[in-house]
Order: C-alpha cells, then sequence, then structure tokens
C-alpha cells in the first residue's frame, strides 16, 4: 500500500533533543516527529503513533542535515606542491600568473575521463555526507572549454545518482581565462556555445563567476548573466574574495542568488545584499587555507540583516576542506560566528544560497527528512571541539545511511552505507 494510504508513517522519531534554532522557531520543546513519503509528516506526536519503523534517539542531539552551498569538489588531481609553496612565500595569484592555481586542475580534468573525475570526486562527497551534509552544491569550472565543462557537469549529475545527498549542479561559467585566450572570444564561447548547452542537456540551473582582478571582469559577469537569466538560469557570483571590482553590487542587482567569499566587501556591497535578499556565503576553509587577513565585514551583515551562509568551497586550491564539522569550527574561531549563527549558515542559510529553503534545512512539516543524530551537549560543541565527532545516523528522506558501528544504541539502524 503506498504510504500515503496507508494509516502508519514510515517513520516515527522519538526521544530526540531537538534544537529550537532549527524549527523556524515553531518548536522549541518537541522530541517526536513523523515522516512520510521520506517528508516531515507531523511535528511533536504521540509515541505511540502507528509505525511501520521506530527509531528511539535516546536523547541525541537531532539537527537538519547540512548543506554545504558552495563546493568545487569534482575535479582530478592535487595541488599539493602549490601550498608548500605558499608556506616559502608564494601568493595564490602569483601561482596562478605562473600557469599554476585553477589552470593545474583544469589541465588534470582535461586529462581525466568522465569515470576517473566520478572516482577520484565520490570519497569527496562521501566525507561530506559522512559528517551530515545531506545537500552538497557542486560547480563546475575546470573544463573551461565547451566539451570539458560539460565533462565536469555530467561528472556531477552522475555523483547526485550515486549518492543519496541530494546534489545541487552549477555552471561556473568564468573561473579562469584559458592560457592564451583571447578575452572577448572566450567569454563570447561561454555565452553562445557552453551556456546554451548546459541548458539543453539541463545540466545545471544556476551560472557562477568569479569576478576578481585575476579572473573576469564585472562588464563580462553581467554579459554571462544577462544571458543566463534570458535561458532561465539562476546566477550566484565568486566576488570581493582578493580584492573589491564592485563585483557584488553588480551581482546583487542583476538578482543573484548569492554571493560568495566577501572578504573585501564595503558597506555599499553589504546594502546592496540586503536590499535584494541574496545570501552572503562566507568560506572560511579558503580565508583560513589561503591564510588570509582581510575578514569579511561580518558586523555589518549581521546589522543589515543579510542571511549568512557557510559552506566548506572544497576545492584543490583553496580549500581542500572535506569536513563540513571543520566549517563550523573555522566559522566560529576565524569569523567569530556565534555557534547558532554558524549551524544556520550550514542549515536555513545554506539552503536559502540554493533557493532549497522550503525544501531542505530545517524541521518543519514538509521539508525533507534530512537529519542527523548526534551525541553531544549541544550544536555549541562543533565550535569548541575540532575532530572526534561523528554523528550517529545521517537520514535522507527518512532513510538511514551511515551508522556508527561501534554505538550498540543505534545498531538496529539500517540502511545503505554510503
Ligand atoms: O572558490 N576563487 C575561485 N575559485 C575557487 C578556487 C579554485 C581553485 O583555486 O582551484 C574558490 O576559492
Ligand atoms: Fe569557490
Amino acid at each position: 500500500m503506498p504510504a500515503s494510504h496507508d494509516k502508519a508513517c514510515e517513520l516515527l522519531v522519538h526521544n530526540a533533543r531537538i534544537h529550537p534554532c532549527v524549527t523556524d522557531g515553531k518548536i522549541a520543546s518537541e522530541t517526536n516527529f513523523t515522516v512520510r513519503g521520506g517528508r516531515i509528516a507531523a511535528i511533536g506526536v504521540d509515541d505511540a503513533v502507528p509505525a511501520h519503523e521506530r527509531f528511539d534517539a535516546k536523547g541525541a542531539l537531532l539537527l537538519p542535515g547540512f548543506v554545504d552551498c558552495h563546493t568545487h569538489l569534482c575535479y582530478a588531481g592535487n595541488r599539493m606542491d602549490e601550498h608548500a609553496a605558499r608556506l616559502e612565500g608564494a601568493s595564490y595569484a602569483g601561482i596562478a600568473k605562473r600557469g599554476g592555481g585553477i589552470h593545474s586542475t583544469v589541465a588534470a580534468v582535461a586529462a581525466a575521463s568522465e569515470d576517473e573525475l566520478i572516482a577520484e570526486s565520490l570519497p569527496r562527497l562521501e566525507a561530506l555526507v559522512a559528517e551530515g551534509a545531506t545537500t552538497v552544491e557542486i560547480k563546475s569550472g575546470y573544463g573551461l572549454t565547451p566539451e570539458n565543462e560539460l565533462k565536469q557537469l555530467r561528472a556531477i549529475r552522475r555523483l547526485g545518482e550515486l549518492s543519496p545527498a541530494r546534489i545541487v549542479p552549477t555552471f561556473l561559467a568564468l573561473h579562469a581565462l584559458p592560457a592564451n585566450a583571447d578575452r572577448k572570444r572566450y567569454v563570447k564561447t561561454v555565452i553562445e556555445e557552453t551556456l546554451p548547452a548546459v541548458v539543453e542537456e539541463k545540466l545545471a540551473d544556476c551560472v557562477d563567476v568569479f569576478c576578481e582582478h585575476m579572473a573576469f571582469t564585472v562588464e563580462e559577469m553581467r554579459a554571462v548573466f544577462e544571458r543566463a537569466r534570458e535561458l532561465g538560469l539562476a546566477c550566484r557570483a565568486h566576488s570581493d574574495q582578493l580584492s573589491n571590482l564592485g563585483g557584488t553590487r553588480a551581482a546583487a542587482g542583476l538578482s543573484a542568488r548569492s554571493c560568495d567569499h566577501l572578504e573585501y566587501s564595503q558597506d555599499a556591497d553589504v546594502q546592496a545584499l540586503a536590499d535584494t535578499g541574496a545570501v552572503a556565503v562566507l568560506l572560511p576553509g579558503a580565508f583560513y587555507f589561503l591564510r588570509e587577513k582581510q575578514l569579511p565585514p561580518i558586523d555589518a551583515l549581521r546589522k543589515a540583516g543579510v542571511p549568512i551562509a557557510i559552506a566548506s568551497d572544497l576545492n584543490p586550491g583553496t580549500s581542500p576542506i572535506a569536513s563540513p564539522l571543520a566549517v563550523l569550527h573555522l566559522a566560529s574561531t576565524l569569523f567569530r560566528l556565534t555557534p547558532e549563527e554558524a549551524l544556520l549558515g550550514l542549515t536555513r542559510h545554506g539552503a536559502a544560497a540554493l533557493a532549497l529553503e522550503e525544501k531542505v534545512g530545517g524541521l518543519a512539516v514538509g521539508r525533507r527528512a534530512d537529519f542527523t543524530l548526534w551525541d553531544i551537549p549541544g550544536p555549541e560543541f562543533f565550535c569548541y571541539q575540532l575532530g572526534g565527532i561523528q554523528p550517529h545516523a545521517v537520514y535522507i528522506e527518512g532513510k538511514a545511511y551511515v551508522a556508527d558501528k561501534f554505538s550498540p544504541r543505534h545498531s538496529r539502524v539500517g540502511g545503505n552505507p554510503v
């Protein structure tokens, strides 16, 4: 009998400690909820409600699955040599100028088959899920040619088929100018060839642009965004990471869903985000790994009421950090986000950056039953201890995927291992 005609729900979760900040303030002290059709059906139900499966959380902390709204995890190779060079004094921009940086990963992606890309990227995605990520955005941007961008986006689509997590693909249309390419001709190819091909194959519903002195100008970003919008795609920008070109203001003015990085953003940029409702996505992993000094204008974002998301930015050059828990920790220690801000950044506001706030990123009736269970005192603990924390279970659409084999209390948890 289909679940919707069945009196019993698929799953009853009871005895959970649900943190109120992830429930949109609607439930402060409920411990039980039911799942039907992979969605949260009712919150605050009786323990005796008929259910096909019952899960006694035994007082564990229950949180919505994390939403990692900004990653570049689909790539080949690594850039350990550049990290070593930076520790000797080289700069990120300087390495890029000498043909390394993004171009080095572009060469590795060009040399990899779609299958090889998947084989290298899947463990990174699994690492995110094992720490509680249930929605993960993945960008292209290491292909640069139409052929290789499509290869990367097809690999991202297949990663979504292989993982229980929801994968949100983004076409990173302007990331780096290929060596010896003519700027104008390159941007024209992206707009006239790659973008329509991505839309034709339905490989992404959002475009991104790296707006930076070492990458692309505001005008080039504008041209791509305008065409993308005509084709029905949403827009996001990497802006103000290393300098301020006015990219955040311009992207917000073009209805970008989010502007990401923002280390060099000024008051006018914060105001533009506030005025348009765009999400500020902060990436403490890149800030940490590049040993940056310039902090994003966090207080101004707070005061202006801009929703602040945080994400891993998982990529081989600036943030080889496959750990949502490290992101929570770094957001707290480096950006001084409160534990609640950090948690909302990786749940509700991460979902908003992907326009998925009605579906994921919180515990509410009708949302996807994506949740995680933790044997810790509260979410503050993520900002305090680094390492040694694992979820007991990661539930995606009401099904358990990661079980703590060492803990007898959750030995009933079934489902496919990720
Ligand atoms: O988000 N800033 C541009 N893109 C990535 C880095 C890409 C790379 O270095 O491979 C980022 O930091
Ligand atoms: Fe990025």
